[in-house]
């Protein structure tokens, strides 16, 4: 189910007014910050449509480049719903894509020719000769002339009107890496690793991952006529920093962009959370000091100076452009006190509330003393890396909880663990006769090569399972009896690739379902809001949908949300509102619940470019959160665990 957002006709579609633009002393290529992907992507694909009507309209065949990945996949739903409901014809667009891995084949699902097909060339009225994508197929000697070629099909088709881009991590538009010249054509380039490891799950591992790619080169697409650049998710902030206000570099391929005076850079809020102006307003200009930007810039504050909060100056204030706070709020003593309470008030060790404890200043009610409590978690594992401590907690401390695996998270089982297994199921049926062809499942699996084919249903069933033994295994630890355990195997996970469908009607009734009966005080979820199309994102979704169909009934009202991040990265400080200390025991304990998930221990398969394993990434993360609570001059814990509330 894809948020369809609606602009009325008369509205004004410039950027300008549709996002946040603020040019500022720091900003180098103008750029337009949405709230969300969706609102962003259909921005742009009006824009697009636009001009192909303004083309249509003067009988003129209208350029357009396009770009494959996660980015842009929005924008071409939207312009294949512009077709269909809207009359947008594209008889009139010719199409050129950026790039294509080197070798591969067309049909290969991997490919940018399968992409192109699947999200918006097969659903519009272009003409098949009009479609240009760097062919992956052609022999090494016939290339260079290819590379000539497909530069002179572009100049003969009158140049670009309009390329669409997303940015790398490395800061390649196209594949153009780190080294590109800014006048380089159409050629041949070595993918750099960091890229192969961000395409490494479409490819079921980074050995899988072809080394080369065609890519037109940054001179060609400078000379596009108007350049859109999307960026979304925190994983681009980085990049999006040293692009927008870094020097042009050929580090950055995409700085060169700083030259191109027709180049909208497009955001959501999490990409541009690096940018001077969001990340620390204060330096920019004169700002409007919310709580939340209080806060921020009193954490930054005491960060940079690695000075406790109540030993901050009116000096430190003055000094780092907070001298506009001072003159608000008073003075520093006042300020760093009311922060230093505020943070203190986040910490407890009963995330279910405290029972005959005064709960005005506590991050949870102390009523009813015993709760119903439902974790949710993306994948099997969710649960004990990124809340293994309190999830121990709230059982300890008496809280009916329950917890529900949204996902079978199969795909992330690999072909080795599963033989292993279904050879253990073998030598159980040789001994007690059975009656599931086990056989052939070996023989399936032996037969693919390694991880790179469509899992058989049956070999997707034995996938999941493994991954249910291992969360039992790890709530048996936790001392969580297996009747609260559930496993809702989400459909819309079930493709058996790691491209997911978008969710439907069934994966929301079955959440609707297990909230219903469980009638939860309250629910912990995975709140990676910032991921933009992986799996986390999509199950938050799916509760969020469920909340705003069920949040008047009248169990709901009493029920309080709170969101944990995932493997990955931890809130920012001034964003926690209820952080649980772990003792050391503690920290042990949940290490030895994340260690019964062995199937994604020391082969795992989506590994992204964080080599450390995942009870190392949890156990750092919280030892991590808990350093800086102590560096703010709070007390010294083992780790913390964070959570942020979900209001609705
Ligand atoms: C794709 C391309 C690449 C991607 C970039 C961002 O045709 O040329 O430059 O645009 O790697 O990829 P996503 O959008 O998947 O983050």
């Amino acid at each position: 189910m894809v948020t369809k957002i609606q602009l009325n006709d008369s509205e004004d579609i410039s950027y300008k007014e549709a996002g946040i633009y603020e040019n500022t002393k720091f900003e180098k290529i103008h750029n337009v910050i949405f709230k969300n992907s969706d609102y962003a992507s259909v921005i742009i694909a009006r824009e697009i449509a636009t001009l192909i009507r303004e083309k249509q309209a003067k009988d003129q065949n209208c350029v357009l480049g396009l770009a494959t990945g996660s980015s842009p996949i929005k924008v071409y739903a939207e312009l294949v719903r512009l077709h269909k409901e809207e009359n947008l014809s594209f008889a009139n667009v010719v199409v050129f894509n950026l790039d294509e891995y080197y070798p591969m084949d067309k049909t290969n699902v991997q490919s940018y020719h399968y992409f192109m097909h699947e999200h918006l060339l097969d659903h519009v009225d272009i003409l098949p000769e009009n479609i240009h994508i760097p062919d992956g197929t052609i022999s090494s000697e016939e290339l260079y002339q290819y590379f000539i070629d497909y530069e002179l099909k572009i100049n003969a088709a009158g140049g670009l009107d309009f390329q669409l881009l997303g940015i790398g991590r490395t800061g390649h538009i196209g594949f153009n890496e780190p080294g590109s010249h800014p006048n380089s054509g159409t050629r041949i380039i070595t993918l750099n690793y960091l890229t192969r490891s961000d395409a490494a799950q479409a490819f079921f591992g980074i050995a899988n991952v072809p080394k080369r790619a065609i890519t037109m080169g940054v001179g060609t697409i400078k000379k596009a006529r108007r350049i859109v650049i999307m960026a979304l998710g925190h994983k681009k902030a980085e990049i999006v920093k040293k692009t927008i206000e870094g020097n042009i570099t050929s580090d950055i391929p995409a700085s060169y962009l700083q030259e191109h005076k027709n180049t909208t850079f497009v955001l959501d809020q999490e990409a541009a959370g690096e940018l001077t102006r969001i990340k620390t307003p204060w330096l920019v200009e004169s700002c409007i000091w919310s709580e939340k930007t209080k806060s921020k810039s009193i954490a930054w504050l005491s960060q940079k100076l690695q000075k406790p909060i109540l030993k901050l100056t009116d000096k430190d204030y003055n000094d780092n452009g907070m001298s506009g706070l001072l003159a608000e709020k008073g003075s520093a003593y006042d300020l760093n006190i009311s922060m230093f309470n505020k943070l203190q008030s986040t910490i407890t060790g009963w995330p279910g509330g405290k029972p005959n404890a005064d709960d005005a200043n506590r991050p949870e009610r102390n009523t009813p003393h015993k709760k119903r409590v439902l974790i949710l978690s993306p994948h099997p594992d969710d649960d004990v890396i990124s809340m293994g401590g309190t999830f121990l907690r709230l059982i300890e401390q008496g809280h009916e909880v329950h917890v529900a695996y949204q996902t079978s998270g199969n795909i992330a089982v690999s072909d080795a663990e599963a033989i292993k297994y279904a050879e253990v199921v073998k030598n159980m049926m040789l001994r007690n006769a059975g009656c599931i062809d086990i056989d052939k499942i070996i023989s399936d699996l032996k037969k693919k090569k390694e991880n790179t084919a469509i899992d058989s249903i049956d070999v997707r069933a034995l996938k999941g399972l493994i991954r249910r033994v291992e969360s039992l295994g790890a709530t048996r630890s936790l001392g969580l009896p297996d009747t609260n355990v559930n496993f809702l195997d989400l459909p819309f996970y079930e493709t058996g690739t790691a491209k997911k469908k978008p969710y439907g009607k069934q994966d929301v009734a079955i959440l609707t379902k297990l909230i219903r009966e469980i009638k939860p005080h309250q629910i912990y979820a995975a709140g990676d809001l910032a991921d933009p199309h992986g799996t986390h994102k999509v199950c938050l979704d799916i509760l969020f949908h469920v909340i705003e169909d069920i949040m008047k009934e009248e169990f709901m009202i009493d029920c309080w949300v709170w969101l944990y991040r995932g493997a990955w990265h931890e809130w920012d400080i001034h964003d926690i509102e209820m952080a649980v200390p772990l003792s050391p025991d503690e920290v042990e304990k949940k290490r030895k619940a994340i260690f019964f998930h062995q199937s994604q221990k020391d082969n795992v398969m989506f590994q992204g470019d964080d080599a450390r394993e995942f009870w190392v990434r949890a156990e750092e993360r919280n030892k991590d959160t808990a350093i800086k609570y102590h560096q703010l001059g709070l007390t010294d814990y083992a780790g913390i665990e964070a959570f942020k509330r979900y209001y609705f």
